[in-house]
């Protein structure tokens, strides 16, 4: 157990979140992290109809009987039965229900709390996490410049824009982007955050439907082994920089037609990723955090692994007299 406003929030023993994955945010891993004591996330977005969402969540249902999320795609690139997927989640009894994306989570909060769905949203900015705010969420996540997937205009460091928005908000602070193990946890914590959000560190786990030949090549990966691209679209994204990666930025340099970019940055390439096990065949979100990462462990371990690595920090800040009891 390690309490903060969050898990208190939640019913979780820590404080500590799968955060949405396209494609990767299936039943077994958000499962995995919820049975550890943490909170697993299943991606409507994954599915075409509220059906296949119905069908996953009960098959997280079978595996775990601990609280799971699922995430809303606000994101305007794809049109998704959003509703049809609320609906859903209510139904099957989901208590959290984490939203990302550009537009507002505001017209369907009412609704969510009503039910007693705890809404959580996820932002890049923190002028956007003080509008999520004043729109009624419970909690928002803020994902800085490190993190895996969208990152906002402003590359604001994590360090930076978490204390930022832990100062500006009065809801509970999820942080993100770039951490991946225990001292994250812990410095997170130091900020002001009640909790954590991790996609890069639950993406390199055996329960994540990635073939494992392209977990292992993550695990391998340094620091600086990400690369941003979609820049010219004013929609940066931080992607793995691998073949596909690059020849995106060579295009970018050339100013193409957007539907020409658009066609190469399609998600559907990643999809295809997971059926070729090829790791260029597309685009893979990854954070820099994949340089934190050294094995491929079941997400349980990966959960252990966070909670006793920021106990030992936090033993090590003891130590030096920064914690009085
Ligand atoms: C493979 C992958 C896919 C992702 N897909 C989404 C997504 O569909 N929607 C979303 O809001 N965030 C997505 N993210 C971002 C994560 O939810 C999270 O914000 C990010 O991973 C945090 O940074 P970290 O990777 O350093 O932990 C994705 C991340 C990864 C690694």
């Amino acid at each position: 157990m390690l309490s903060t406003e969050l898990t208190e929030m939640l019913g979780i023993e820590y404080p500590i979140m799968e955060s949405g994955m396209l494609w990767l945010g299936r039943a077994e891993l958000a499962a995995a992290v919820s049975d550890a004591g943490g909170l697993g996330i299943i991606g409507s977005a994954n599915f075409a109809g509220a059906q296949e969402l119905r069908d996953e969540i009960r098959k997280a249902r079978d595996l775990t009987e601990k609280p799971l999320g699922v995430n809303i795609s606000l994101f305007t690139q794809r049109p998704l039965p959003n509703d049809e997927f609320i609906d859903v989640a209510l139904e099957e009894g989901i208590r959290v229900v984490e939203s990302s994306g550009a537009r507002s989570p505001e017209q369907y909060i009412a609704r969510l709390r009503q039910s007693g769905v705890k809404v959580i949203h996820k932002v890049a900015t923190v002028r956007h996490a003080v509008k999520a705010e004043q729109a009624g969420v419970d909690a928002v996540s803020v994902v800085g410049f490190e993190g895996a997937g969208h990152i906002g205009m402003d590359d604001v460091s994590t360090l930076v824009l978490i204390r930022s928005a832990v100062a500006a908000l009065r809801v509970p602070v999820i942080a993100g982007g770039g951490i991946a193990d225990g001292h994250g946890v812990v410095a997170a914590l130091a900020l002001g955050a009640q909790g954590v959000l991790m996609g890069t560190r639950f993406m390199t786990t055996r329960e994540c439907v990635l073939p494992a030949a392209v977990k292992d090549w993550l695990a391998g990966l340094r620091e600086t082994d990400t690369t941003i691209i979609q820049r010219s679209i004013k929609n940066p994204a931080r992607v793995v920089a691998n073949e596909a990666a690059r020849r995106i930025l060579e295009m970018e340099h050339t100013a193409p037609p957007v539907e020409e970019l658009v066609s190469f940055i399609s998600t559907l390439r990643t999809r295809e990723m997971l059926d070729s096990g090829d790791r260029n065949a597309g685009i893979l979100a990854c954070g820099q955090g994949v340089g934190l990462i050294r094995n491929v462990p079941t997400a349980r371990e990966a959960v252990e692994s966070i909670v006793s690595e920021a106990r030992a920090a936090a033993s090590k800040l003891a130590e030096m007299g920064l914690l009085s009891n």
